[in-house]
């Protein structure tokens, strides 16, 4: 009796909150000048490789939807090819993401090699040319997703992405990871003895990107260096103010060029140290808020020390499918947004679903009410 009471109560409310979420129109794709400035006032949607949920990662197609979908951010990957053009890819090898095993006329270029440690066999960026890399077609890297976009798309290079992100409609950021920089610097050289580390600053320069966080020149091109190196992160702090994001794996981690523990780079002392040069942390979420079985833990103390020492906490990857959402969100990306925006304070949230979170900000916290869909 007492349940089918609880049912009875329940079922209305539950309509009522349902019916509450609404979904919201994508910001508005007008030209006006000025350009609609990035928004401060609430975390940062940051566009994991671009609408990778829905396009092949870090294709153009990706980070046009994502800024379509209300992107603050579009993050990429920052590797290099055997001539030295810097290209936006996840993997050091194309094999998950793109069409190579196709063409035959690189079938021997199949190595092996060294790369954090452990051996890594594929076909890899770094032999061959941007001319030869150009020939390729991107493809989606999980099963569980839309499969109708490979070979659709090709490879854009770091130039290409930024053009993207100066080319929209409204100021969007841009978050470029310099990607295994030791790996890179060992295969890959430039004119004039110049690093992996100088040519990356070298195109940020050149394309007008400056300015320490929320300095006038920052916020009319808005950009977070992230890398999981903390040497390269020091080294670029000489190149460059822009502000710098260090991440961190999980805790049994360690740094690929310090070869430091996770505890080591999470003490406070390594805090007071980081602080110099880095506006942030961007650990997983998992290392956060362990999860046991699927079900959530008792969070770490990260978040509250990263803060206490003024550092922002941008935690990686919001992902909408069933595998990615522990047991206690009810299968409901909206649940952990919640938790994790509300509940934990995050600064950023790196997603492969950009529209969703925006959905979600819209509706809890909208920047304009102009912005909503009538129902
Ligand atoms: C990688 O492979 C080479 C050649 O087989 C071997 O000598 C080396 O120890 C391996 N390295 C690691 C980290 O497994
Ligand atoms: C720039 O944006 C315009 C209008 O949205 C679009 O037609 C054009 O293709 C874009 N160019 C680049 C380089 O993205
Ligand atoms: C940073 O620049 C200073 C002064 O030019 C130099 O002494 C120092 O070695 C540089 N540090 C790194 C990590 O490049
Ligand atoms: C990193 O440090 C551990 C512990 O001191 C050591 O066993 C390991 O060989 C080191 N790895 C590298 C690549 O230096």
């Amino acid at each position: 009796m007492t349940s089918l009471c609880t049912i009875l109560f329940t079922l209305p409310l539950l309509f009522v909150c349902c019916s509450a979420r609404r979904t919201y129109l994508f910001p508005s794709i007008e030209h006006k000048t000025p350009k609609q400035p990035l928004q401060t006032s609430r975390p940062y949607n940051l566009a994991h490789r671009g609408s990778n949920g829905e396009f092949p990662e870090e294709t153009a197609a990706a980070y046009l939807r994502s800024i379509k979908e209300g992107a603050d951010f579009i993050e990429t990957d920052i590797l290099s090819s055997k001539d030295g053009v810097l290209i936006c890819h996840h993997d050091v090898i194309l094999d998950a993401t793109t069409d190579i095993v196709e063409h035959q006329e690189f079938a021997d270029r199949k190595r092996t090699y060294e790369v954090q440690g452990r051996n890594v066999t594929g076909f890899f960026i770094v032999d061959f040319t941007w001319k030869e890399l150009q020939t390729l077609r991107a493809k989606q890297r999980f099963s569980f997703r839309d499969q109708q976009y490979n070979g659709k798309f090709p490879i854009i290079t770091f130039e290409e992405y930024i053009s993207i992100a100066l080319n929209a409609s409204r100021v969007v950021g841009i978050y470029p990871e310099i990607k295994d920089p030791i790996f890179i610097n060992k295969h890959v050289k430039w004119p004039n003895g110049k690093k992996f580390e100088d040519v990356f600053v070298d195109t940020l320069k050149n394309y007008g990107y400056s300015g320490s966080y929320l300095s006038k020149d920052w916020l009319k091109q808005p950009c977070f260096i992230q890398s999981f190196a903390p040497s390269s992160l020091v080294c670029l702090s000489n190149k460059t103010d822009l502000p710098k994001i260090f991440l961190i794996g999980d805790t049994a981690w360690r740094t690929e060029d310090t070869n430091q523990t996770y505890l080591e780079v999470t003490s406070d002392a390594y805090f007071d140290y980081i602080k110099k040069y880095a506006v942030g942390i961007g650990p997983g979420k998992d290392t956060v808020v362990p999860a046991v079985n699927n079900h959530l833990q008792p969070p770490s103390d990260l978040v509250a020390r990263a803060h206490a020492h003024d550092l922002q906490v941008h935690p990686y990857t919001f992902r909408n499918e069933y595998q990615y959402i522990h047991f206690d969100f009810h299968q409901d990306p909206y649940i952990e947004f919640d938790f994790w925006i509300n509940k934990m304070g995050k600064d950023g949230l790196f997603t492969d679903f950009t529209g969703s979170l925006h959905d979600f900000q819209e509706w809890t916290s909208p920047l304009s009410p102009g912005m909503v869909k009538k129902p």
